[in-house]
């Protein structure tokens, strides 16, 4: 994932561990499995007052392993309650589309399963770090092989409910980074992708969020109307689907909640961004949407935003030495246009490899204040997860 600037506009942006032989947690967890009749979303309410985001299993066994190498004991036993914290699994390429049955087993009535839909043709146009599997023009083999199996599962799985996050940082980019080559490239497909997952997962258990990076992305004055309505007309070209809700941020880069004076506000070019921390991006972007015919309701990632004063500047996104896990998943944001604060990106999965050979080795990567050595995007880095729950606030 990424970003970076452009003029007066900022931007910004796994392996799982091996399944240990079931507890007895776990075959209970199982045993408590979905509802006993179907789910049946109202897209018009705040889901998360009604379900909890399920710590799903995947994060689970990433964390249990964490744990089981920390030599630490006081670290570890903190450590260990990440596991308890709701967060979304990453479906990032077909094959790990396999992640989502064993996914749903333990998924209990109260709960609802964040899935983050990340495969678009071309994908992380304006970085290298995440580059895809699929190349620009695949875009039937995204709809075929990767969406349509995705709509399979959901379907056969009624008694469930789904929060998916759709297609992080794609619909941003082509409104700041559409002067690229690889962006100009991508855009086409990544209008129909978006557009033919929004229309295929229209589904009563399930409700979507599209991603609309955040405050120092497209919270710039330039950027904030052609961002909304740049999702908007995705989600009209959809069909306006039912189950959208409205948008989600800081995923690709993140900022405070409601820091104030926000974390940038005494930059240069501060006074073009009246979006100086996450609230306000909300609060600012989300009238525009409606304007512009879009359910705006948002979920704000605070997997990794405890900590500020760290980056160097707003568009640094991979890495970010000395991050902390934030607030825990919850429906109480203080604000009626803030359903949640979700945990999105797996805290420990790395943004990016620091290893300056790789093909998908990205210069934001290497910067002074993105942590090293880090391995490829998705991967786990147990240094980093160690400096999350230390800098975690609230602690753990
Ligand atoms: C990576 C994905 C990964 C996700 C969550 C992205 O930056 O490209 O492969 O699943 O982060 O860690």
């Amino acid at each position: 994932m990424k970003f970076q600037y452009s003029a007066l506009l900022a931007l910004a942006a796994s392996a799982y561990a091996a399944p240990p032989t079931q507890s007895i947690k776990e075959v209970a967890r199982q045993a408590s499995a979905g509802c006993s009749s179907a789910v049946t979303i109202d897209a018009s309410t705040n889901p998360f007052k009604k379900y909890t985001l399920h710590p799903n299993t995947f994060y689970r066994k990433e964390v249990e392993a964490a744990v089981a190498a920390i030599t630490d004991s006081s670290l570890a036993a903190s450590a260990a309650k990440v596991a308890d914290v709701g967060s979304f699994l990453w479906i990032d390429t077909i094959a790990n589309i396999a992640k989502v049955e064993p996914a749903i087993a333990d998924v209990p009535c109260t709960n609802i399963l964040g899935l983050v839909i990340y495969d678009l043709p071309g994908r992380d146009c304006a970085a290298k770090a995440s580059n895809g599997e699929l190349k620009v023009g695949e875009i039937d083999k995204y709809k075929s092989q990767y969406i349509d199996p995705i709509v399979t599962l959901l379907k056969a799985h009624p008694n469930t409910a789904f929060a998916l996050l759709i297609e992080p940082d794609s619909l941003p980019n082509l409104v700041t980074n559409a002067d690229l080559t690889t962006c100009k490239d991508s855009a086409s497909g990544y209008e129909e992708g978006v557009a033919y997952a929004l229309k295929s997962l229209n589904l009563p258990n399930v409700v979507m969020y599209i991603d609309a990076g955040h405050g120092g992305w497209l919270g710039w004055d330039a950027n904030l109307k052609p961002g909304a309505q740049g999702l908007a007309k995705v989600y009209k070209a959809a069909g306006s689907p039912k189950q959208v809700r409205g948008f989600s941020t800081n995923t690709a880069g993140w900022n405070a909640w409601d820091q104030s004076p926000g974390e940038f506000s005494t930059a240069s070019d501060a006074k073009y961004n009246k979006c100086q921390n996450e609230k306000i991006y909300v609060d600012t972007f989300a009238p525009l949407l409606k304007a512009a015919g879009m359910p705006n309701h948002a979920i704000i990632d605070t997997g990794r935003n405890a900590v500020t004063g760290l980056r160097k500047e707003w568009g640094d996104w991979c890495n970010v030495a000395g991050a902390g896990f934030g607030v825990r998943p919850t429906a109480d944001t203080g604000d009626e246009l803030a359903d949640a604060f979700v945990w999105i990106k797996p805290g420990g999965e790395s943004d990016g490899t620091s290893d300056s050979s790789a093909t998908r080795y990205d210069s934001f990567c290497g910067k002074d204040d993105a942590f090293k050595p880090s391995p490829e995007a998705g991967t786990w880095n147990q240094a980093y997860f160690e400096a999350l729950v230390k800098n975690a606030k609230p602690a753990f």
